[in-house]
């Protein structure tokens, strides 16, 4: 099966954990670092609206794009209930089509890891650049090279919930620097469980890597910090925050 296709509709019961609002305090703290005070934003492989919907809350205008259908429907559907007007498009981030002039562009929580080609990143990069007003910013995460090497390659991870459970196995292959994710999920259905699989990947990029793809673009300035900090990151970082100012 697809990518973020069955597994789009427990996605949110697996991300419980996740602080979004801290996560988007570090947003914010990003946007008053660089001196913006951005209206009009667009998410890249928003997936199901966690970051995109709780913008829009805020009052900002957002548009979120994902490569995948299910992934949107959850978003759209969460939009809905809680009030805000977000514009889901269907889009693959190699083909970004976006009004021009933004003043941001986001992409957070491992999108560019599902981007395994440099060439393909260097053109994401560009067109991000393209859609951004003079002072916009460009503001994505990674996961880090030491996370998918030695924390979730050739690990498994289950957990058991009431409603789904999941077993996800990992390969990291460092000649290809990919992390292959395998997972199982057993959903439960009408009283018994159903099972469906997927498999994702994402390719492990160091900063350095990142840093040279950027440095082809002309933005005016490229920072790279440890996440949800100002500070440089270490060789044990687990998430890198870019940041392109236009
Ligand atoms: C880990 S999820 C993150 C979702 C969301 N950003 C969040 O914070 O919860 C990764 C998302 O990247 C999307 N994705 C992967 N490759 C993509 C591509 N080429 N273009 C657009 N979205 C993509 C997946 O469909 C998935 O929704």
């Amino acid at each position: 099966m697809n990518a973020y296709s069955s597994f789009a509709y427990v996605y949110d019961v697996l991300m419980a954990e996740v602080n979004y609002e801290s996560w988007i305090g570090y947003i914010e703290d990003i946007f008053n670092r660089y001196g913006i005070e951005p209206k009009n934003i667009a998410e890249l492989a928003c997936g199901t609206g966690n970051i995109t919907n709780r913008l829009a809350k805020l009052g900002y205008n957002l548009i979120g794009t994902d490569l995948s259908e299910d992934m949107l429907m959850v978003a759209q559907e969460k939009a809905y209930d809680l009030g805000v007007s977000v514009i889901y498009l269907h889009q693959d981030m190699k083909e970004m089509m976006l009004p021009s002039e933004l003043d941001c562009i986001l992409c957070v929580c491992d999108g560019i890891n599902y981007i395994l080609k440099e060439a393909d990143l260097k053109q994401i990069f560009h067109s991000a650049y393209e859609h951004l007003k003079v002072g916009g910013l460009l503001i994505f995460d990674i996961s880090s090279q030491y996370k998918l090497a030695h924390i979730l390659g050739k690990n498994t991870f289950a957990e058991n919930h009431k409603d789904v459970s999941y077993i996800w196995e990992n390969y990291y292959d460092a000649s290809r620097a990919i992390c292959d994710f395998d997972l199982t999920l057993f959903v439960q259905e009408e009283g018994l469980y159903r099972k469906y699989t997927e498999s994702h990947s994402q390719r492990a990029y160091s900063a350095e890597e990142i840093m040279n793809i950027l440095g082809m673009i002309p933005f005016k300035s490229t920072e790279v910090f440890d996440a949800f900090t100002f500070q440089k990151p270490t060789t044990d970082s687990e998430r890198l925050y870019f940041v392109c100012q236009r």
